[in-house]
């Protein structure tokens, strides 16, 4: 009798410690999920900052912004949304970015903005999927964003209401952000000059290059071991070539040629610059000043 009452107060306790460690864990996972659903504050952007506006437009066209975000019929030419991005599994409606308040990002703030582009976070705290790629455009700098919003704000205003696409999916890219996201925006890297600099600036953050052109592992982050080394898209039909040892492989001769290449395209006679969305990428390239396209072509080619 005694013995039976005292393993049953140790079996007892052992429930409850389980149950005490469960909701320590609960609780963990709680506390990180806010802390990694916290928006950045809006002292992070400069005070009396003035934006400009014609760099503004080169990050959008850098940006490829109107590639997904292009809107229907009489909205071909604004980022009006509404159209279906295919995915490998699914699909996804995208967003109406024009300035109109009720549909678009009119009553947006800058600060609103810039957690969108660089934390994947709503003004609502919705937690955007990476079909969006903010994990590139992360690493553009606070300046940059401010000019790219501004010129945004500036175009004209389309009614378009676009629902979002609800899945519980959302909450757990809390999570896969945390190992997605870079911690700061783009620094230069030391022993490189300003043109290299400006080029890995431009293909890393707004460029969005390795997107399409760095393969994902299995929890789909960016390999960066096989940075820009070619990659299935993520259509799931074709592929994007690596964009490694350009020079080495015979692709351009030097930095000239491929600075050509992504100006005039296949116009010219440079092929592979069309398929699986890269004939627009390149159209939008041809758009920035020939330094940027330059410093784009200098990185490249300094690519092993
Ligand atoms: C590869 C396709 C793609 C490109 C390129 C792209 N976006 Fe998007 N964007 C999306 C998708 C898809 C969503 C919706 C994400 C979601 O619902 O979670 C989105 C959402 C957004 C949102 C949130 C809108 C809202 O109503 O909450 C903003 C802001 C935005 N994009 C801005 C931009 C800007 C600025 C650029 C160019 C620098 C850009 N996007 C380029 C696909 C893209
Ligand atoms: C939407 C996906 C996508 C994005 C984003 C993208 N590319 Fe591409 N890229 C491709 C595909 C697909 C091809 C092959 C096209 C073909 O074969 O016609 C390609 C081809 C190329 C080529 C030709 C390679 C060769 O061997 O001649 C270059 C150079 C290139 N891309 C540079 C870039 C740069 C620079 C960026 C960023 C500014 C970029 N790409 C962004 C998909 C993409």
């Amino acid at each position: 009798m005694q013995q039976g009452t005292g393993k049953q107060r140790r079996k007892w306790r052992i429930w409850h410690l389980v149950l005490a460690i469960l909701l320590l864990a609960a609780g963990g996972v709680a506390y990180l999920y806010q802390q990694l659903s916290r928006p950045l504050p809006p002292g992070i952007i400069p005070a009396g900052y003035t934006p400009d506006l014609q760099n503004g437009r080169n990050m959008y066209l850098a940006g490829g912004c109107l590639s997904c975000h292009r809107g229907i019929g009489p909205h071909a030419e604004l980022p009006a949304g509404g159209r279906k991005l295919k995915l490998r599994r699914g699909e996804i409606t995208v967003p109406n970015i024009t300035p109109d308040p009720e549909t678009g990002i009119g009553r947006w703030r800058a600060i609103d903005f810039v957690n969108a582009m660089r934390k994947g976070l709503g003004p609502d705290g919705t937690h955007y999927l990476p079909s969006f790629p903010y994990t590139s455009y992360a690493w553009m700098r606070t300046e940059d964003l401010l000019d790219l919003f501004a010129w945004l704000q500036q175009q004209p205003a389309a009614r378009n209401p676009v629902p979002r696409e609800g899945t519980w999916g959302r909450y757990l890219l809390a999570f896969w952000k945390w190992l997605a996201l870079p911690p700061r925006p783009f620094r230069d890297v030391p022993g490189k000059d300003a043109t290299w600099n400006r080029g890995a600036y431009l293909v890393v953050g707004p460029g969005r290059c390795a997107e399409c052109h760095t393969p994902r592992n299995t929890i789909f982050l960016l390999d960066r071991r096989q940075w820009l080394a070619g990659a299935p898209l993520i259509t799931g039909q074709g592929r994007a070539p690596s964009l490694r040892g350009l020079k080495r492989r015979g692709r351009y001769k030097d930095v000239n040629d491929l600075m050509q290449a992504l100006k005039y395209g296949e116009a010219m006679g440079y092929q592979d610059l069309s398929a699986g969305g890269m004939g627009e990428v390149q159209s939008n390239l041809s758009k920035l000043p020939d330094e940027d396209l330059k410093a784009i072509a200098t990185y490249l080619m300094s690519l092993q």
